[in-house]
């Protein structure tokens, strides 16, 4: 932790674990700083970073203005997964913002992010600690492998959430969710009232377009247990995926059984990574239901299986 903190002074990168996936972090005041993230990632310089804080109080010195509804969200879910985007301050280096006039903002509650936060009292620019284009890294050991072991890594376990966080802004004074993630609409609709699902609209910010997560691996996502059942589970090439409590009986070699929701989000990327390593040809997964942290899985499933190059709302992250 000391040497982390030690190094982000200096300007250089660190990954840290975060409540849903780990982060590639550098001093957000540090243009070239910031410029190593999208440098390692091999991700465009034109996409956004999210500013993560260790205290609320932190968050009036990064945005000129935040709307009222958007101050109750991050009073109801912060420290946690949510990213708030609202007009950016002055101090904000343009290298973080993708040069868009706004700021990603939000406070982890790991607490290895709260207590390098702390320690190094200011914003992290960080994205997920992944290549640009594929799956965001849920354990140090996945940062590795998509980075390079030359990286200092804070090694926080596997972390609990196991998809990114939900951004929300607002637009024409309407509270609008751009990315389905950690807190539910649901969730944020019971705290706020009514919130405009524009995870699919053309309205979404560069850097949200065009990708992928892009596991070697096959996705066949299923709706139902008719579709999931058309398949020979008898081919070792073929794994499945879904809840316990859904799954058809299928003898397959290879399965990642859920047993609830929750753990469907934390597993999900970890099973896609294990599926590469193992060689498996297909997955065939059974979605689970399109409620509560289902729709962020379902978001991060139809991304994965999407052919690669495939232009549409698909995001690099
Ligand atoms: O859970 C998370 O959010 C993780 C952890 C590390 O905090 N971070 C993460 O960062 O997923 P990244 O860069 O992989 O995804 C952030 C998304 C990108 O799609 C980016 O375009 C969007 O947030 N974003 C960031 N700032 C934005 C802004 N000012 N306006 C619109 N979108 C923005
Ligand atoms: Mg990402």
């Amino acid at each position: 932790m000391k040497k982390a903190i030690q190094l982000l002074r200096a300007g250089e990168l660190v990954a840290f674990p975060t409540e849903t996936v780990y982060g590639l972090g550098a001093d957000a005041r540090n243009e070239s700083a910031v410029l190593k993230i999208f440098e390692r990632k091999g991700r465009p310089t034109h996409h956004p970073l999210i500013v993560h804080l260790g205290d609320v109080a932190q968050v009036g010195a990064w945005t000129d203005h935040i709307d009222a509804c958007l101050a109750a969200l991050g009073e109801a879910f912060w420290p946690g997964p949510l990213t708030i985007i609202a007009p950016r301050s002055a101090l904000v280096p343009a290298a973080v913002t993708g040069g868009l006039l706004t700021v990603g903002l939000r406070v982890p509650s790991h607490p290895v992010a709260a207590a390098l936060l702390k320690g190094f009292s200011d914003g992290i620019a960080a994205p997920s600690a992944n290549r640009f284009g594929r799956l965001s890294p849920t354990s140090a050991q996945a940062v590795r492998d998509e980075l390079g072991s030359t990286l200092h890594v804070l090694d926080g376990g596997s972390t609990q959430v196991g998809v990114e966080s939900s951004i929300v802004t607002i637009e024409d004074g309407q509270v609008v969710l751009l990315r389905h993630g950690g807190v539910p609409i649901e969730l944020l609709r019971e705290a706020i009232g009514p919130v405009t699902d524009d995870t699919h609209g053309a309205s979404r910010a560069s850097g949200m377009m065009d990708s992928h997560y892009a596991p070697q691996v096959e996705l066949t996502l299923c709706e139902t247990a008719t579709e999931f059942n058309r398949w020979d589970f008898t081919d070792p090439d073929i794994a499945v995926m879904g809840l316990a409590a859904d799954l058809p009986d299928h003898g397959a070699r290879t399965h990642f059984t859920m047993a609830s929701v929750d753990e469907y989000a934390r597993h999900l990327f970890e099973s896609l990574r294990a599926a590469d390593e193992l060689a498996i040809a297909r997955i065939v997964v059974l979605l689970p239901p399109a409620t509560g942290l289902g729709t962020a899985i379902r978001d991060r499933l139809r991304r994965a299986a999407a052919p690669v190059g495939q232009n549409d709302t698909n995001e690099a992250q």
